[in-house]
């Protein structure tokens, strides 16, 4: 393959925030088109943010992203370190790390650092551009909730093993007569629960976006047992509130939170069974959502993503996520995904189609 002229010459590369399947089939796509087509130098920078902190970086050859597209994780390593924001070190000074990152991109000749990540990520590298550095985003989280792309890579992987669990409760909720509660990750948006809720066929969905009333959700669950079904699936995302907490102050909340249970799923559960007397169980999906193999629809985007990321590098196209707009890729300006979550609208198609087929969004 002829090489193509390019204005970046070498590059740096981080994933942060929390993983998701997918990361690695998006590494291999940047660094492949970068390498492959445009002969880009690129230094992979471990765990995040941390490692432009901590200079813990090293180059990146094609022996290192061969073999790595079907693999969940990411070869990087990730962290939620944020170096605009103040952590948990007692005396620690933000404008430090922020001279620090700086101080490595110079270091290591960078022309750009290619940044894979959430709206946290995506944040922090809008905010490295306004200190002089060149940043391209890429958004990944099972959440999918950036502003400016129509989906993240991670989501469809989520989606199919939030799916499959639902299917699987169904079976043992109906033997038992029982009232099961599964929580799925999202702490703003609840893309993940609906999605999976209406393709499990669940019986009542909670997001964050639509505070329940208790009420309607027994009232829900006594129209199913009149009609046979004595059992139910009830799909909670980490975030969802009850319409109380939802009128609480944040301190509050926090209280009432840490005074009952350990998450939303075991709160919803108790206030089924005070409710109604049906027998409540709660199931927290957890890390399972993120971990293993990603989809081939999250390869195939992770890829495309990838790929368009090593195309703006070569056109010298700084300051741009990359994203999913319609059926085809394009970028915004990184501008677009900073400091927003994405979330549910109220009038969302899907959420008209839960309700079409009989669920209960808790309201
Ligand atoms: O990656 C996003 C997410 O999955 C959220 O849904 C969840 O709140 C969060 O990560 C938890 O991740 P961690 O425990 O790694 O911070």
């Amino acid at each position: 393959m002829a090489i193509r002229s390019s204005i970046t010459k070498t590059f740096g590369i981080l994933t942060a925030g929390g993983d998701c399947p997918g990361l690695n089939a998006a590494i291999r796509g940047v660094c492949r088109a970068a390498h492959d087509r445009y002969g880009m130098n690129i230094i992979g920078i471990a765990n995040g943010f941390r490692g432009l902190i901590e200079e813990n970086t090293r180059a990146l050859r094609p022996v290192d992203f061969s073999g790595i597209l079907t693999r969940g994780g990411t070869i990087l390593g990730a962290s939620r370190e944020k170096p605009f924001k103040p952590g948990n070190d007692p005396g620690e000074i933000v404008g430090e790390k922020v001279a620090a990152v700086k101080d490595t991109y110079r270091k290591l000749g960078l022309d750009c650092l290619v940044v894979l990540g959430g709206n946290g990520t995506n944040t922090t590298g809008y905010k490295l551009t306004r200190e002089g550095l060149n940043v391209i985003g890429l958004p990944k989280t099972i959440d999918n909730d950036i502003v400016g792309t129509d989906r993240t890579f991670g989501f469809h992987s989520a989606l199919a093993i939030g799916t499959e669990a639902i299917d699987r409760l169904h079976s043992t909720a109906q033997s038992h007569n029982r009232v099961i509660v599964i929580e799925l990750m999202g702490h703003k948006a609840g893309w993940l629960a609906l999605y999976a809720g209406v393709a499990g066929g669940g019986d009542i969905i909670l997001i964050p976006e639509i505070p329940y009333d208790i009420k309607a959700i027994g009232r829900h669950l006594e129209e199913r047992a009149k009609t046979g079904k004595a059992y139910s699936i009830v799909v909670v995302a980490e975030g969802a509130l009850s319409v109380a907490e939802s009128e609480m102050e944040k301190k509050d909340r926090k209280k009432y939170r840490a005074e009952n249970g350990p998450s939303v799923a075991y709160r919803v559960a108790r206030e089924i069974e005070e409710e109604t007397g049906m027998e409540t169980r709660a199931t927290v999906l957890g890390y399972m959502q993120r971990g293993g193999i990603p989809s081939a629809s999250d390869r195939v985007l992770a890829t495309s993503l990838g790929t368009a990321a090593a195309d703006l590098l070569a056109k010298g196209e700084y300051g741009r996520m990359v994203a999913l707009l319609g059926n085809n890729i394009g970028s915004v300006d990184l501008s677009v995904p900073e400091g927003k979550v994405k979330t549910v609208p109220e009038d969302h198609h899907m959420i008209d189609t839960a309700v079409a087929v009989g669920t209960c969004m808790g309201v």
